[in-house]
């Protein structure tokens, strides 16, 4: 058990988990929850509050969510005891989000809480819930006295904020009418990927890095996010997204933030996500008549992928068998700011890929060949640093070296620092630490309105492009491939390639 030592624990929180008989609650935030429990994180006083429509009592819902302990934490061999002690903190308020009398029972819940616990608690609202719903519960809930008080209420919404720049604009002005900017917690689970925030240290903590990390040395930036999975039983809430809106739209144009922001001069949460709007912001903006340079757009079809016969997108659950929807994602940033002034910034993200990787890749340019023999740069390459956010969690610095031998021959060979390989403490999950830090109030890792705001604007014309012209070629990628050759066009055309990790068998020595 990893011991809690350096760590501020939160004072006592009631957390409400609105959408507590779902999926996200059974399989990542009780999950969290109980991780951080047993790593001692949790204050001495809290209670977890499952709401819903779905009748439970309060032992068949501690019941549902141990089932998803088991099958979905990444502790699945802990004592009973620590649970039985774990599960007397959870219980279950059967209730309507839409009917303003339903939401006494927290007011009640609460003030019972605060009276046998003898102090004034955190109470965190985290909603669970489809889109939809997020207008009325935080409506209803800023009736409650509690969320006037600003410092210690807080509400969390999940993604999809907003379908597009509009709808998360009306979103922002509705929740910025009932709470402080500081009291909503706007979740990407991507920030929270220790391999995510470790981008902060590498850059920021080692002198090595940051002089060269500019366009003089820089020749481009890849971010790929490939998943092998297909949409599963998703299909509904899919056709209505697609890969720009489901994955590029949040989770990479943050991690390309992460990337591309200037040194913050601390870690004040304004402070970075200031930096990070300032990226956001100078992204520039891609002409409605030119979407087609910068972004390409992919389906799958069946095909067979692992031994294994899948369905096309438009067989799937849920999906329009004509569905324009994207499954696939490819685009061509750049940022106009003096650090990334013509610096391409590549990133593809889509279902049904050949391989579960998230991968950023920062390729520098070569260096000047001429003192060396001809035969000696046949295997020339540039400097080139990958760093895997997962599965592997590594980060390689491909630089060129002689090989033994009486001539001088060149090539390259990797330095490689693997998580696994140097910590033997297991890696908190996304959601341990988001959770932990909306406990503790500290929104730094969260997205502020204006950031959604801007990154919708980011990927808006592509929306209204792709959307206002159907495509004529889809499916137009097999299953266990890369994605549509219109992708690898898009790099080639600059003359580069997308990278992917050397095989896995390769990996340690490469
Ligand atoms: C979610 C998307 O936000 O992120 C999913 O809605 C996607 O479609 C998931 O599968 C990917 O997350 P991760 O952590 O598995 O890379």
């Amino acid at each position: 058990m990893a011991k809690n030592n350096n760590h501020k624990k939160p004072t006592a929180t009631v957390v409400f988990i609105f959408g507590g008989s779902g999926d996200l609650n059974q399989r990542k935030l009780t999950p969290a929850l109980y991780n951080l429990f047993i790593d001692e994180f949790m204050p001495d006083n809290f209670a977890i509050i499952g709401t819903g429509r779905t009748d439970y009592s309060d032992e068949k819902f501690r019941g549902h969510l141990l089932q998803g302990i088991k099958e979905f934490s990444r502790r699945k061999d802990d004592k009973n005891a620590t649970w039985e002690s774990f599960q007397q903190h959870i219980s279950y308020l059967r209730m309507d989000a839409d009917k303003p009398e339903d939401y006494n029972g927290i007011a009640k819940i609460i003030e019972d809480r605060e009276k046998a616990w003898g102090e004034h608690p955190n109470v965190l609202f985290y909603l669970a819930v489809a889109p939809q719903l997020v207008p009325d519960i935080a409506t209803n809930l800023k009736k409650l006295k509690l969320c006037k008080d600003k410092n210690n209420t807080r509400i969390v919404v999940e993604k999809p904020f907003g379908h597009d720049l509009q709808s998360a604009k009306e979103l922002n002005s509705l929740l910025t009418g009932l709470f402080e900017e500081n009291q909503i917690y706007r979740i990407d689970h991507y920030l929270g990927k220790e391999t995510v925030q470790n981008i902060l240290a590498l850059r920021f903590a080692n002198a090595l890095f940051e002089p060269i990390w500019n366009c003089n040395y820089i020749d481009h930036v890849q971010i790929t996010a490939a998943e092998t999975v297909g949409v599963e039983d998703r299909g509904g809430y899919y056709e209505q997204a697609g890969a720009l809106r489901d994955m590029v739209q949040n989770h990479i144009l943050q991690v390309l933030c992460m990337i591309a922001m200037e040194a913050p001069v601390s870690f004040e949460a304004n402070e970075i996500r200031n930096k990070k709007s300032d990226v956001l912001n100078a992204i520039r903006k891609i002409n409605k008549h030119e979407v087609q340079k910068y972004a390409v757009r992919g389906q799958y079809g069946s095909g067979w992928m692992q031994g294994k016969k899948e369905k096309a997108y438009r067989e799937e659950k849920g999906v329009n068998p004509e569905s324009s929807t994207d499954t696939f994602a490819a685009v061509k940033f750049y940022i106009d700011n003096w650090r990334w002034q013509g610096v391409p910034f590549y990133v593809r993200t889509g279902k049904h890929l050949m391989e579960k990787t998230t991968l950023i890749t920062i390729q520098f340019k070569e260096a000047p060949k001429y003192a060396f023999p001809t035969e000696a740069s046949e295997t020339w390459r540039a400097n080139r640093l990958t760093i895997s956010i997962q599965p592997e969690m590594d980060i390689r610095l491909r630089f060129q070296a002689k090989r033994p031998g009486q001539t001088m021959s060149l090539n390259p060979v990797d330095m490689v620092f693997s998580y696994n390989d140097n910590y033997d403490e297991p890696q908190p999950e996304a959601y341990e630490t988001l959770l932990l830090d909306a406990m503790m109030g500290n929104a730094t890792q969260f997205m502020r309105g204006d950031q959604v705001e801007i990154a919708w604007e980011v990927v808006a014309p592509i929306l209204e492009t792709w959307e206002s012209r159907p495509p004529v070629d889809f499916p137009n990628y097999a299953p266990g491939s890369w994605g549509p050759e219109d992708a690898e066009a898009l790099i080639a055309r600059d003359g580069r390639t997308w990278v992917t990790l050397p095989p896995k068998k390769d990996r340690k020595e490469s």
